[in-house]
């Protein structure tokens, strides 16, 4: 008798297929594109120490089990839509004002394909169907930099921005 294969989830293939690895906010992650191009550190201003691609982009898998927990980077960073439930960006500007904004393919219903979180927000993603997944692309210029990439704590968040309670004890992990 053969044994029929293991049954994977569509988002394992996607995992396996795009060679998706674990990102330290939570989700999957692979970069797709790093620019050969080189920004000198002195023209980047006082933000940014030392040098920077020019731009980069990912693929970003969140499942409804794992959610993207708050963080900010420097840079303002381009969320596109590609498949899978529509997900829910929320972000907290450094005023500590909040907003969400739906990312997804029914524009109908006011979501939307591609989003821009400005830079210095905080920010962090939750899928918004059960036992789904949401596939993204994130791009980013200068390129992204790990320097210049901070996960919240939860203490610091709820100190900050003691309104967005609710949202942040949801949305971050320590
Ligand atoms: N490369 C590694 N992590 C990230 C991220 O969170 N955003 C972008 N745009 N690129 C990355």
């Amino acid at each position: 008798m053969t044994q029929s294969p293991k049954a994977t989830s569509p988002y394992e293939q996607i995992i396996k297929g795009l060679d998706l690895q674990p990102h330290p906010e939570g989700g999957f992650y692979n970069e797709v594109y790093r620019s050969k191009g080189v920004i000198q550190g002195d023209s980047l201003g006082a933000k940014f120490q030392g040098e920077r691609n020019f731009s980069t982009s990912i693929y970003f898998l969140l499942t409804s089990e794992v959610f993207s927990s708050f963080h900010r980077i420097v840079q303002d960073e381009i969320w596109h839509f590609y498949d899978g439930s529509p997900l829910a960006l929320h972000i907290i500007s450094p005023e500590g004002d909040y907003s969400q904004r739906i990312i997804g393919r029914a524009i109908d219903q006011g979501e939307v394909p591609q989003f821009v979180v400005p830079g210095g927000s905080w920010f962090g993603a939750m899928v918004i169907r059960e036992t789904d997944f949401s596939l993204l692309g994130c791009t980013v210029a200068p390129g992204f930099d790990f320097r210049d990439f901070e996960l919240a704590t939860r203490s610091d968040l709820l100190l900050k921005f003691p309104l967005h309670s609710e949202i942040i004890r949801k949305l971050t992990r320590r």
